[in-house]
């Protein structure tokens, strides 16, 4: 018997711009992204890439290219004039691009926990038209994104992806990257693919209505990031911690940019963009945290159940002995400062072997679970002593759960309590970490 072995390689190469009023007629960033040459729209709209440099080379006009542009409900209703703003840019764009329809879908996870919304973007590809020359625009949250990057993905076997994040943690981590998933029978991300956009852009603007909740989850991810890749970013967190409380303009876009440029290092220079291996470094306090957005119904916010995973994962590393108890007080402290609450009612539910297992099951192969060995290096292991993390969980629930009765109440809701009784927290980690040495 002859055996045949087809061998070639793809190469994946996108912008992630960053910009200010995307849909201003004179910001190019669009044009570009849908290939039109640079002096297509006369302005300048100060976009540039992740380096800080220009855009890149711009290809011919798609002639007749047409577009769809999927829209997050949530964001159209704090900025009603998106959608006719959006069809403004797209008249300078004709006769090169055509935008067919725009259709707004329910943002937030719910938008990933209703298969039907990927009908009606099939049904409108269909009705539209759109093909695999045609564009594909998804402007909202991470959760929307993700939708709509999986109907893009599978709508005739991929239509090119233009991705427009409008929250912090899809400007710094959702949207950036290669993956794209829905819920299904109450697993989180249980439907995706891997699937790279066509190009990103990021417009700082936009975040001017989010909720200080939304803004405050997508610090979670840099948090993430810098622990386990980027020690001088977390000092950087630390000491402007008060500002980034405070969601000062600067500090927030300061951090979305470190952000985003480490989860790309990581997935273009990390040796394994596809996940095909079990490491997930970029995973760091998610194993948890999926657990505890699905126990909470998703009333959790992804950040807030990563801030919690995180804090977790931390005191694990301390009482497994790999990470010191000063270095683990500077990441509840970090999180803590920058709002968050590290005490839900879920962790009661938590059942670790079983949240332990699940994630095993999605990452396929041998567990692999990334633990902190410094406040800014990460490192995998295969195993976690189970009644360890059932001690450190213990000990979240007990040191967190005095700062009042949370119970029913999401985390973003007693965030406000936890900054008020931030000292009286502090002392309560104080005490209980003096009275049994190692928290
Ligand atoms: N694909 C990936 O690699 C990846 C990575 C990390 C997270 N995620 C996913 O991202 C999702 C979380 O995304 P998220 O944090 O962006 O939250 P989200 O998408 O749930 O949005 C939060 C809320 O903000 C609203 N909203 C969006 N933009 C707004 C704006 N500018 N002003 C006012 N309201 C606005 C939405 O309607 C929603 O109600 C989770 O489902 C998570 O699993 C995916
Ligand atoms: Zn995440």
């Amino acid at each position: 018997m002859e055996s045949l072995k087809p061998d070639f390689k793809i190469h994946h190469s996108y912008p992630v711009h960053f910009t200010r009023n995307v849909f201003n007629l004179e910001n190019p960033a669009l044009s570009r992204a849908l290939g039109l040459p640079r002096e297509f729209l006369s302005g300048g709209g100060g976009a540039t890439d992740v380096s800080g440099n220009d855009f890149g080379k711009s290809t011919e006009p798609k002639v007749s290219a047409r577009a769809l542009a999927i829209l997050d409900d949530g964001l159209v209703s704090l900025n009603p004039e998106i959608p006719s703003l959006l069809v403004d840019y797209f008249d300078l764009l004709r006769p090169y691009i055509q935008l067919e329809s725009t259709i707004t879908l329910p943002g937030g996870e719910s938008c990933k926990n209703d298969l039907s919304n990927l009908t009606r973007i099939y049904e409108a590809v269909a009705r539209y038209g759109i093909d695999r020359h045609s564009y594909i625009l998804a402007i909202g949250g991470g959760a929307l994104i993700d939708v709509v990057g999986f109907a893009a993905a599978t709508a005739h076997r991929g239509i090119r992806l233009i991705r427009i994040p409008t929250t912090v943690l899809a400007q710094n981590d959702a949207s950036i990257g290669v993956k794209n998933g829905m819920n299904f029978a109450g697993r989180k991300n249980f439907i995706g693919s891997f699937a790279p956009p066509h190009a990103v852009i990021n417009d700082f603007a936009l975040l001017r209505t989010l909720s200080p909740e939304d803004r405050r989850a997508g610090m979670a991810e840099a948090v993430k990031v810098a622990l386990i890749r980027d020690p001088a970013f977390f000092q950087w967190m630390e000491a402007h911690a008060g500002q980034l409380g405070r969601f000062e303009d600067w500090a927030l876009q300061h951090l979305i940019v470190r952000c985003a440029e480490l989860h790309l290092n990581q997935i273009s220079g990390g040796g394994d963009p596809f996940e095909s291996g079990s490491a997930r470094p970029l995973d760091f306090g998610h194993w948890s945290a999926h657990k505890l957005e699905e126990l909470s119904g998703h009333q959790l916010r992804h950040g807030e159940a990563v801030a919690i995973g995180m804090a977790l994962d931390s005191v694990y590393s301390c009482r497994a002995g790999l990470l010191e108890e000063k270095q683990m007080m500077r990441v509840l402290s970090l999180l803590t400062d920058l709002g968050f609450s590290l005490y839900c009612p879920w962790l009661d539910e938590l059942n670790v072997d079983q949240a332990l297992q699940e994630f095993q099951e999605h990452l396929g192969g041998e567990l692999c679970i990334t633990l902190l060995d410094s406040c800014g290096t990460g490192l995998e292991l295969n195993e976690i002593d189970g009644t360890i993390m059932k001690e450190s969980l213990a000990w979240i629930k007990e040191s967190y759960e005095k700062i009042g009765d949370v119970r029913g109440k999401s985390a973003s809701q007693v965030s406000a309590k936890s900054k008020n009784g931030t000292s009286e927290l502090k002392a309560a980690i104080h005490v209980s970490s003096e009275s049994e040495k190692v928290p």
